[in-house]
């Protein structure tokens, strides 16, 4: 495919949703996607042309985002694309850019166990999240676990890594339940009153979109203090804490490659510049960043191949680094996922996300989780340096 492909730009698909059950978080990482393109145009573009985003609303439903790719490819002329946070959305895209071999960026932490030569994978895999934030649970709360999820492919996956490495760690899982990714607040009843008879020592949760603010604001409506039995996520970001309120979110914990509130200069320039183009920098997340990142080594690569073939456009990704909010990155030439960073996060009585824990390097993805190993030198957690809240 030559670059007259398409025209006087770079034409990127963009599927994020901006309405169902997981816009919220979707809309931050189309904002994280729309920031890196301004940046780049407004210093000249790629070899001297635009990024051109073309964007469709899948409307949260995994189906419409096979269905759209498919149009954005077909129709709209586009190879590269970016897009989808639930699992079950990137599920249905895969099979389409694997038959047009279009290359598809991914940047929402998953389950793992997947590789696709089409997709770079710019989120966390269970051995760079998962297994960092069971150490940190086991160390500091207890054993006793109960589980809640969303229904669909990566809250049932997640969660079985999950059980597997607390296991190793001497915990055990005494509740699991799920409900629909459009679960309202009274769906979390009967679950409170189980996690009220139980008394687990901490609830992991692997609860979506909309649900995630259903969740934690029952959860306090139902006398739960989060300060001595927190609810930790992998998901449960910035702007779902800003909908659920600090006074229900204070004591909850999340682990990310990134949180607004890390001091270092490339995250202020990040936060600066989003809220330049957006107003404010209060719906910033982890997966924000990382659509942020992906785009701009996107960019960095297509500048040195200035050429759509997406062999070559592939081999000049795989093993580029970052210097990104989060730190330096690089993405694994051996599996397509990326070297994160890892951090374990509160939220405070600001509502605020303040890092505990810190790995002292980017961890190396694992995403078939070969060495799941909670003693792993890799995986061990330090004090955090300088917890600041955003300005
Ligand atoms: C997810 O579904 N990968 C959050």
């Amino acid at each position: 495919m030559s670059i007259r492909k398409n025209g006087d730009c770079w034409k990127l698909g963009i599927l994020f949703s901006e309405t169902g059950a997981t816009a919220v978080i979707e809309k931050s990482q189309k904002n994280g996607a729309l920031l890196a393109i301004e940046e780049i145009n407004s210093k000249g573009g790629v070899a001297g042309l635009p990024i051109m985003p073309v964007s469709y609303d899948p409307g949260s439903i995994p189906s419409e985002y096979g269905r759209l790719a498919e149009k954005l490819i077909s129709e709209d002329g586009v190879s590269l694309l970016i897009g989808c946070y639930m699992s079950s959305a990137r599920k249905e895209v895969l099979p389409v850019i694997e038959r047009r071999n279009a290359l598809f960026f991914y940047p929402t932490l998953y389950e793992g166990f997947e590789y696709s030569p089409n997709v770079i994978y710019g989120g966390a895999c269970p051995n760079q999240n998962s297994v960092p934030l069971a150490s940190y649970l086991l160390e500091n709360y207890g054993t006793r676990f109960y589980f809640v999820g969303s229904d669909y492919i990566y809250p049932r996956e997640s969660n079985r890594v999950m059980r597997n490495i607390l296991r190793q760690g001497g915990g055990e899982v005494i509740g699991e339940r799920y409900l629909p990714v459009t679960a309202v607040k009274e769906d979390f009843v009967s679950i409170l009153e189980d996690i009220a008879e139980t008394k687990p020592d901490v609830i992991f949760s692997t609860v979506v979109g909309e649900g995630t603010i259903n969740f934690y604001r029952a959860y306090y409506e139902a006398g739960h203090d989060a300060r001595k039995v927190p609810i930790a996520s992998l998901t449960t970001n910035e702007a779902e804490i800003s909908r659920i309120g600090a006074k229900a979110a204070v004591g909850h914990i999340t682990a990310a490659p990134y949180f607004r509130t890390i001091n270092t200069p490339k995250s202020r320039r990040f936060l600066q510049s989003y809220a330049r183009m957006f107003g404010s920098d209060e719906m910033v997340t982890s997966c924000c960043e990382s659509a942020y990142f992906q785009v701009h080594m996107l960019a960095e690569a297509l500048e040195r191949e200035q050429s759509l073939d997406i062999e070559r456009l592939r081999e000049q990704l795989l093993g580029s680094t970052w210097d990104a909010p989060q730190g330096k990155i690089k993405i694994d030439p051996d599996n397509n996922h990326t070297y994160l960073h890892s951090r374990i996060a509160k939220v405070d009585d600001n509502g605020d996300f303040i890092v505990e824990r810190e790995v002292r390097r980017p961890i190396k993805p694992d995403p078939y989780l070969v060495t799941p190993d909670l003693n792993d030198h890799r995986f061990r957690l330090r004090e955090a340096s300088k917890p600041v809240r955003a300005s």
